[in-house]
């Protein structure tokens, strides 16, 4: 991390993380603090207070040390439920609305304040009930909505409020606000993908020491961004990849030759009758999925074959927020792969190196970018941990692998060839173990339906089908037919999620 910061309290509002990303967009460093841990390891160039789902009235709501937080002198902005706590704290109140206000309004500012410095009365998106009502005599209006109801506050000179989300997109001049508020701070942290790898190969030196680091490696784009980065670094590195036999087409020998190109010695084990035979005759997508966790971690620490120093994984900043421990505000909270029991034992020694854990996805491909990684390896797509496992309903044999893979390969290229690889997420070929009657020349064949599924989304929590156009998906599917033996029917999937999921299984 950074030594200084834009910090946000989060104060548990679902668009919380979007400050931070629309900060760093400005070019800025900024990450998300508890309210306690900001006073504890915080540096904080200038504070934002988010918006959040409580009531600044209720009992118990989350609060701030304001006598802590002025004493340091730097400017702060309050969003939403964070403009109500600052009112408070001034000396006015805070009522409960007559209605929950949400979507847009028009804001127009008045008085001139540095907050609005060339903005115009334009669309912001608001997002509350409890209003703030009385104003202390100090408190002045810098930006009324339509009805002539105040929006923003300024509470001093370098402290302001503002009822409306700057962060989300619907708030057409909310980046705008946001650099006027950053430019009132003295001297604010720059963030700039080339520097900021060099701080990370520093850190990442200092936390090491002289241990040796163990790192897994899958061809997916965090963890080859992590490996490049400590191969960067010179620490001493054991980069490990397990062939689970579940991979796609020639996906190890990719896998390798990648690494190989980048210059980083991996590790590979190959396992595959081991998972193949684990697999065989089980047909339940839990217990398929349980089998071939639990025995990727036996394989990787049996290949390690000594005591873990130092155990690198890439863990990005969604991850860590999404996992945050009890102390977090924010209500949805999951429990993340990179967050099982044998790392987090690793964890508590201090044994866990996470070099990637304040990024973002997309600035973890720009840090692979300054890397040297190729483009086409840093846009690959999502590919599950279980692999081709949850895209083979039923029970895993070596014929079905095989037709998927054929199957997905062809795919792949016709995806590439028409540029749609990179407008969707993710995208591959699932079989469906159904028998169906069809006729090869003048023959009947009785053979098995292969699925194909392209989606679009944000963040794999929601998605959409794309809209492949009907030729793409023509010339998929008379290829797959001619050349795929053992399938005679191709399927388009369009089912959204929810209620489907991404995967099969
Ligand atoms: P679902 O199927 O849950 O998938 O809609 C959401 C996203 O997560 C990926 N996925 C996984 N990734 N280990 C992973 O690393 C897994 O076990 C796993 N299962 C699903 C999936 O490909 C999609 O991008």
């Amino acid at each position: 991390m950074l030594s200084r910061q834009i910090a946000i309290i989060d104060f548990g509002s679902q668009y919380t993380q979007l400050i931070v990303r629309r900060i760093r967009e400005l070019g800025y460093y900024s990450r998300l603090f508890q309210p306690e841990e900001l006073k504890e390891t915080g540096h904080p160039a200038a504070v934002i207070l988010s918006g959040g789902p409580r009531s600044t009235r209720e009992e118990g709501a989350p609060d701030i040390d304001w006598e802590w937080l002025s004493s340091l002198g730097v400017p702060v902005l309050g969003v939403c439920y964070g403009m109500q706590l600052l009112n408070l704290k001034h000396g006015g109140q805070v009522s409960p609305g007559t209605k929950r206000e949400y979507g847009p309004a028009v804001m127009t500012p008045e008085g001139g304040s540095a907050l609005f410095a060339g903005v115009n009365a334009s669309q912001v998106w608001m997002s509350h009930s409890d209003t703030c009502t009385a104003l202390a005599e100090e408190t002045k209006v810098i930006a009324r909505n339509a009805d002539g109801v105040p929006v923003a506050l300024q509470f001093g000179p370098r402290v302001f409020g503002i009822q409306f989300h700057p962060e989300v997109s619907h708030s057409h001049e909310g980046s705008q606000m946001l650099a006027n508020f950053i430019a009132l701070a003295d001297d604010p942290p720059r963030f700039e993908m080339a520097s900021f790898k060099d701080h990370l190969i520093g850190e990442i030196r200092k936390q090491v020491g002289d241990r040796k680091v163990v790192c897994g490696v899958s061809g997916g784009v965090d963890s080859t961004v992590l490996a490049v980065l400590l191969h960067e670094a010179k620490v001493p590195l054991r980069a490990v990849f397990v062939d689970h036999g579940l991979l796609r087409k020639d996906e190890a020998a990719e896998v390798q030759a990648n690494f190989a190109r980048l210059g980083v010695p991996i590790e590979t084990v190959y396992c595959a009758d081991r998972f193949l035979g684990a697999l065989a005759g089980e047909t339940d997508p839990e217990k398929k999925r349980k089998i071939i966790g639990n025995l990727f971690l036996d394989v990787f620490w049996d290949a390690i074959g000594e005591e873990v120093e130092l155990f690198a994984q890439g863990t990005l900043y969604p991850d860590v927020i999404e996992s945050a421990s009890s102390g977090s505000i924010a209500s949805k909270i999951k429990t993340h792969h990179n967050r099982v029991d044998r790392i987090l034992d690793l964890q508590k020694e201090g044994r866990v190196l996470e070099p990637l854990a304040d990024l973002f996805k997309d600035e973890v491909r720009a840090l692979g970018a300054v890397l040297g990684i190729d483009h086409d390896i840093l846009w690959r797509h999502p590919f599950p941990g279980p692999g081709l496992a949850v895209r083979c309903p039923g029970e895993v044999t070596e014929e079905k692998l095989r037709i998927i893979r054929e199957c997905d390969a062809i795919y792949m290229e016709r995806l590439r060839e028409t540029g749609w690889y990179e407008k969707v997420w993710q995208a591959y070929a699932a079989l469906i173990p159904v028998k169906t009657v069809g006729v090869k020349g003048d023959e009947r064949s009785y053979e098995w339906a292969i699925s194909i599924r392209a989606v679009t989304s944000e963040d794999a929590m929601t998605a959409d089908w794309a809209r492949l156009p009907f030729e793409v998906l023509a010339s998929i599917s008379n290829e797959i037919l001619n050349n795929v033996k053992g399938i005679n029917r191709v399927l388009y999937d369009i089912s959204t999620k929810p209620p489907a999921s991404i995967e099969w299984e």
